[in-house]
C-alpha cells in the first residue's frame, strides 16, 4: 500500500480531532533560482513554488479559538488577544490576527494541518504553514497578493522574523512549470517557463537555521544603514556602484552584495528567457561567493556542500538558497544527470557531515489554493 498523502493525513487528523467535515487548503514550500537577501531592499527576486506543501483542513467551530492538530502536536489558542508561544503556534494565531489588523474577520475554526515541506532546511516551511492558515481562515476569499502580504505581517509583527516578502509571495502566487521574476519594490510579477533542459536539486547542509536568533536581522539592519548613508528608502534604488564609496565595514559588504545579485538576478532572467543554463549556472556560482563573502550568511559546511556541487558533473551551478545560516543549497542541473550528479553529491557529504542529508529533486508547482 501507497504511503498516505498529506492531504490525506490533513483529513484524518481532523476527523480524528473534530469528527466533521472540512474545506481542505493546500499551500506550497519554495525555491529561491536567484535573489537572495535582495527581497528586504527592495530587489528583484527569481523564486518557485514546490511541490512540497502545507495542507490544512478547516472548519468554523462558532467559538472564539483555534483549536489545532498537527504534525507538532494540539493546540487551542484564544483569539480575544495574542499571546505569544514561541513555537508553530505563533504562526497559526499570527496569521489570524494579521488578517483582522488587515481588516478581515476571522472566526474561530477547527484545523488539521499536515505537511511535508521540510522544516529549518530554507524551503520556507513557515512561509507555507502560514500561508495556508491565511487561505484557511478567509475561506479562500483573499487574493493571493494580499495573502502574501498577510502571511509576512503575522512573521514580522507576531513571530518576530523581520522576513522580506519572498517566500509568502512565491506560495501564495507560484505557477506550475514557472519561476516567478517578482520585484519586491511594486510587488509586481511575472512567471517565467522554465525550460525542460533545467533541473533543481535541493541537497540539506543538515545544519538548521534559525532566523529569529539575530543574524539576519542584523543583515537587514546593515544594508538599512547602508541605505540610509547613501540618503534612499531601500538599497535597490542606487543604480551606480560608485556611491559604495561612501560606505565603509559591514554595510558597504551588504549592500555590495545587494547591488550585485540584482544585476545578477536581471542578467539571470535573460539567460532563463534564453534557455542559457550555463550563464545562469554561473550567476549562481557568483551568487554564492557573494553571500559567502559579503553577506557573509553562508556556513563552512554550506560553503563545503555547495563547492561540492558546483564540481559535480552535470551541474550547471550551485549556491546556498533561503536566509542562509544552515539550510539547503539548490543546484541547476542537467535532468538527464540529475540522479547521478545528486548520490555523487550525497556520496561525498554524507561521510563529511556523518550522516544523509535530506535531498531532492524538485518541480515547480503552482501557489496555494483551495482542493476540492
Ligand atoms: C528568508 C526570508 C526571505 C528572504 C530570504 C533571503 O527566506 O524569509 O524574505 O529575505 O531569507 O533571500
Amino acid at each position: 500500500m501507497q504511503n498516505p498523502t498529506q492531504s490525506q493525513i490533513a483529513l484524518a487528523r481532523f476527523k480524528d480531532a473534530f469528527d466533521a467535515t472540512p474545506r481542505l487548503f493546500r499551500a506550497p514550500g519554495r525555491i529561491n533560482i536567484i535573489g537572495e537577501h535582495v527581497d528586504y531592499a527592495g530587489g528583484k527576486v527569481m523564486p518557485a513554488a514546490i511541490d512540497f506543501a502545507c495542507w490544512v483542513a478547516a472548519r468554523p467551530n462558532g467559538l472564539n479559538v483555534l483549536r489545532v492538530s498537527s504534525d507538532l502536536g494540539q493546540s487551542e489558542l484564544p483569539l480575544d488577544h495574542f499571546v505569544k508561544q514561541g513555537d508553530w503556534r505563533d504562526y497559526v494565531a499570527g496569521v489570524a490576527f494579521a488578517l483582522r489588523d488587515a481588516g478581515h474577520q476571522v472566526q474561530g475554526h477547527d484545523l488539521a494541518i499536515a505537511s511535508d515541506v521540510p522544516m529549518g532546511a530554507g524551503v520556507s516551511s513557515s512561509a507555507a504553514l502560514e500561508v495556508a492558515i491565511g487561505l484557511a481562515l478567509s475561506g479562500g476569499t483573499v487574493t493571493s497578493k494580499d495573502l502574501a502580504q498577510i502571511a509576512q505581517a503575522a512573521e514580522n509583527t507576531y513571530v518576530g522574523m523581520a522576513c522580506g516578502i519572498m517566500d509568502q509571495f512565491a506560495s501564495a502566487c507560484g505557477v506550475e512549470g514557472h519561476a516567478l521574476m517578482l520585484d519586491c519594490a511594486t510587488l509586481a510579477y511575472q512567471p517565467i517557463p522554465l525550460p525542460s533542459t533545467a533541473c533543481f536539486l535541493i541537497v540539506d547542509s543538515g545544519v538548521k537555521h534559525q532566523h529569529t536568533s539575530g543574524g539576519y536581522a542584523s543583515r537587514r539592519a546593515d544594508c538599512e544603514a547602508a541605505a540610509a548613508t547613501l540618503g534612499v528608502p531601500l538599497l535597490a534604488e542606487v543604480t551606480d556602484l560608485a556611491a559604495l564609496n561612501q560606505l565603509s565595514g559591514n554595510p558597504l559588504k551588504r549592500a555590495r552584495h545587494v547591488l550585485t545579485e540584482i544585476a545578477r538576478t536581471r542578467k539571470a532572467e535573460d539567460a532563463l528567457v534564453q534557455g542559457n543554463l550555463t550563464e545562469l549556472g554561473r550567476l549562481l556560482n557568483a551568487s554564492h561567493a557573494s553571500l559567502s563573502a559579503d553577506m557573509e550568511v553562508s556556513t563552512p559546511e554550506v560553503d563545503r556542500l555547495t563547492a561540492l556541487a558546483q564540481a559535480t558533473e552535470g551541474v550547471y551551478g550551485a549556491r546556498m538558497m533561503g536566509g542562509g545560516f544552515g539550510g539547503s543549497i539548490i543546484a541547476l542541473v542537467e535532468p538527464d544527470r540529475a540522479a547521478t550528479a545528486l548520490e555523487s553529491i550525497l556520496e561525498t557529504y554524507s561521510a563529511y557531515l556523518g550522516q544523509r542529508p535530506g535531498a531532492f529533486v524538485v518541480r515547480a508547482a503552482a501557489g496555494a489554493g483551495e482542493v476540492a
